[in-house]
């Protein structure tokens, strides 16, 4: 029962797509319903569409497993239970499984975290954001600090494992400022921690006030001084980046996250979510319908939600392999890269981003990209997959 991508494991990714209000910068799926959601008609749905997928892929052991939203803690932990239960039924979890759920950091939510390991999870992912007030509310964020550093304390009591979120480059913040909260977060993060740069997303509201001229970001300078700021503070406090934005000391990386950047295989269940299967065909990329109804629907219908289904070219493989393996610090295989591709990496390319000291090559052959290269990491990418 092994996976045909055996180094970097086979995972299952599960999105909740409602949260309790909608943030102004985020543009995940995620909608908000003024009636209560019905979980046993998602039950239902959510193993229908594992059972699909599990016939497509057949029989695999689950490296991970991991509910993202939306706002996975607003379900119920017999809903998580349930859903847990029908991915064991159809495929099998290999023992010591990474199994996570995205919670946000409310006093009502943290009164579910005991359900949630009762029912299997054994990591959460936490969205803390900011560890002050005027920088939660003006995030539009339902907690306070201190509520979410009380959920914090909850999650570490509770599970073996766990992470959170913060956001920077806010509004008018300063490296001294961002330095200063970063190595309090520091002390409540005992192995990971995910630091995302604001971005300004289309069709938010933080985009509208910023066309209107109503929010300022960090010029290119700044968020720049920011990012090295937050190398340093997480380095010397021993949580070294391990992808662009994730931090954690060595052994404790989100094993799920690795799926992904590792180019391995996963299935993507519920509405909006996205799976890469390896099937006799090649590599079959899956895209789900957004909105909850209309998948909901689908799948009560066909048995499946999926809206998209393409099997990818060596070249688009080749590209998505760049993409997300580039963003680890571990870097990428060359040899995995031809084997995809069907051709081997540009020499010129290569050679003259090597000159630029944006990619290095180590003695295994492995190429990273630098400390120089990340902050261009997507115009390289681009670079060498052209
Ligand atoms: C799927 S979201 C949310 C998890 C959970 N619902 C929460 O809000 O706590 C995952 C993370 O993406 C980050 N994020 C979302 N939109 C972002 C943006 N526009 N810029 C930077 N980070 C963002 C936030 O840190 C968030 O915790
Ligand atoms: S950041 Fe989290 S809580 Fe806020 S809208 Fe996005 S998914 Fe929902």
């Amino acid at each position: 029962m092994t996976h045909p991508t055996a180094d970097a494991g086979f995972g299952v990714y599960l999105h909740w797509p409602f949260c309790a209000s909608k943030c102004p910068y985020c543009d995940f799926n995620s909608h908000v319903r003024h009636t209560p959601v019905d979980e046993p008609r998602f039950i239902a749905a959510f193993e229908r569409e594992i059972a699909h997928n599990a016939a497509l892929t057949g029989p695999r052991e689950v490296t991970s497993i991991f509910f993202g939203g939306g706002t996975p803690s607003l379900m119920r932990p017999a809903t998580v239970g349930a859903i847990l239960e029908a991915v064991a039924k159809h495929w099998s979890i290999a023992p010591g499984a990474e199994i996570s759920l995205e919670a946000n950091p409310t006093s009502v939510e943290a009164e579910r975290f005991r359900g949630y390991r009762a029912a299997g999870i054994n990591r959460v992912s936490l969205g803390v954001q900011a560890l002050n007030d005027a920088d939660l509310r003006r995030l539009g964020r339902m907690h306070t600090a201190a509520e979410a550093l009380a959920a914090v304390r909850i999650a570490a009591d509770t599970f073996e494992r766990y992470s959170y979120d913060l956001i920077y480059a806010r509004p008018h913040q300063t490296p001294a400022e961002w330095a200063a909260e970063l190595e309090e977060a520091i002390g409540y993060a005992v192995e990971h921690l995910s630091l995302y740069q604001l971005t300004i997303e289309p069709g938010t509201w933080f985009e509208r006030l910023f066309a209107a001229g109503k929010l300022s970001v960090p010029d290119g300078e700044t968020a720049r001084a920011l990012y090295d700021v937050t190398q340093e503070v997480c380095a010397r406090r021993g949580l070294p980046v391990y992808e662009i934005s994730n931090h954690a000391r060595p052994g404790a990386e989100c094993r799920h996250n690795l799926v992904y950047w590792r180019y391995g295989e996963y299935a993507g269940i519920g509405p909006g979510a996205h799976g890469r299967l390896v099937t006799d065909k090649g590599r079959l990329a899956t895209a789900t319908i957004r909105g909850p109804e209309d998948w909901l629907a689908a799948v009560e219908r066909e048995g499946h939600g999926i809206e998209n289904r393409e099997t990818l070219s060596a070249e688009a493989q080749g590209d998505e392999f760049l993409l997300m393996g580039l963003r680890l610090v571990e870097g990428i295989d060359p040899a995995r890269f031809a084997a995809l591709a069907g051709r081997p990496l540009d020499a010129g390319r290569l050679d003259s981003l090597i000159a630029d000291g944006l990619i290095a090559r180590d003695a295994a052959g492995r190429l990273r990209v630098t400390e120089a290269g990340f902050p261009v990491l997507d115009a390289l990418v681009a670079d060498l997959a052209a």
